[in-house]
């Protein structure tokens, strides 16, 4: 087992091991106090792993509810995290207790959202059973849930006490999901890890590779945990995915908007010379690979009018994240107003004519 701490006030650990699932209950019990606790999950999710962590929680000595709610982004919602509250309440959870959210990303955010939330907040611990949420969402505290008016608007940071990543789950993982983790994968390297480029191209053991993505994450939010500056790197792509997301009318993964993302900021950065020549053909490459997107239909100028709505925006200006050399990228203030243009040279090689 891999024990990576991040290093936030206080600290906790992420655990990583094949067989995991099956001891989160003893895990757990060596991290928090309470032993009442609430599993939070998907419909998804619950058919496959729901029974197995029940099992592993109740042979720890917790005292075991359940909430399963149906998956898919519409229930990312306020009335989802009533619903888990108003569980945790006729369970007649306390504040010693806990949530564990076992699932993707959505599950991860909103069952964090409902922990900081139930009697002011309480303690919660990530199971993610996606590569995405791995490496990424279940790391670091940032909890939400969609507004009608976008996506994640409502949330908080606040941190788990555990994450517990089982990569035996991965197993059952679609190729299209599995694909999507990969994205973000793809981009904690070209971030600031020359050396994960590498191994990822290499093929190398995914265990470790998720390893090295949760300790860059930790060592980034515990500069920034509060997403005032270097934190910003870790939305290399989403700036311009989250624009191809709203695009598609979200039906397409976010990971695949964040592989074209990525490419839109690789491309422009390097025509407007701020970043090494070749970045972009690698990622390319990389990205390929995985069979994620390289290409998106919509022109750099609709690309720009959605992005320009992204929740990252303060006032006039933007802060983009562009690669400036292989496995190093940095923030870019750039105006709102400036942005289309910047980005115009991608018409005909990442964007439509
Ligand atoms: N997923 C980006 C962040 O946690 O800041």
């Amino acid at each position: 087992m891999k024990q990576l701490t991040i290093p936030v006030q206080p600290a906790y650990d992420a655990l990583l091991g094949e067989g995991l699932l099956a001891q989160a209950g003893a895990l757990t019990a060596g991290a928090v106090g309470g032993r009442h606790v609430l599993i939070v999950t998907d419909d998804g999710v619950a058919p496959l792993y729901l029974e197995a962590a029940r099992t592993s929680y109740a042979a720890a000595g917790f005292t075991v509810e359940t909430f399963v709610f149906p998956h898919g982004e519409s229930n990312k919602s306020l009335q989802t995290v009533e619903a888990v509250l108003l569980a945790a309440d006729r369970a007649g959870i306390t504040r010693t207790g806990l949530f564990a959210a076992l699932g993707g990303g959505l599950v991860g955010d909103l069952t964090g959202l409902s922990a900081s939330l139930y009697l002011r907040g309480i303690d919660f611990v990530q199971i993610p059973t996606t590569l995405l949420a791995m490496v990424d969402a279940s790391v670091g505290g940032k909890t939400a849930v969609n507004l009608s008016s976008g996506k994640n608007l409502c949330g908080a940071f606040y941190q788990p006490r555990l994450v517990i990543c089982d990569p035996a789950v991965l197993r059952t993982l679609s190729p299209e999901l599995f694909a999507e983790g990969m994205a973000e994968v793809i981009k904690t390297g070209a971030i600031c890890d020359e050396g994960l480029l590498s191994r990822i191209a290499y093929g190398d053991n995914l265990t470790g590779i998720i390893a090295d993505c949760i300790r860059i994450k930790g060592e980034i939010v515990s500069q920034d945990e509060h997403d005032h500056g270097l934190r910003q790197l870790l939305n290399l792509g989403h700036t311009f995915g989250h624009a191809l997301e709203k695009l598609n009318g979200y039906r397409i993964y976010h990971g695949e908007g964040v592989a074209v993302g990525m490419l839109i900021a690789a491309w422009a950065a390097e025509q407007h010379g701020l970043c090494e020549y070749g970045v972009y053909d690698e990622l390319k490459a990389m990205l390929s690979m995985q069979h994620l997107p390289v290409t998106t239909p919509f022109t750099a100028g609709k690309v720009a009018e959605n992005a320009m709505n992204d929740k990252k925006r303060r006032g006039d200006s933007l802060t983009l994240v562009l690669p400036s050399a292989r496995g190093k990228s940095v923030l870019h203030p750039i105006r709102a107003t400036e942005l289309a243009d910047f980005i115009a040279c991608c018409d005909g090689t990442v964007t439509g004519l």
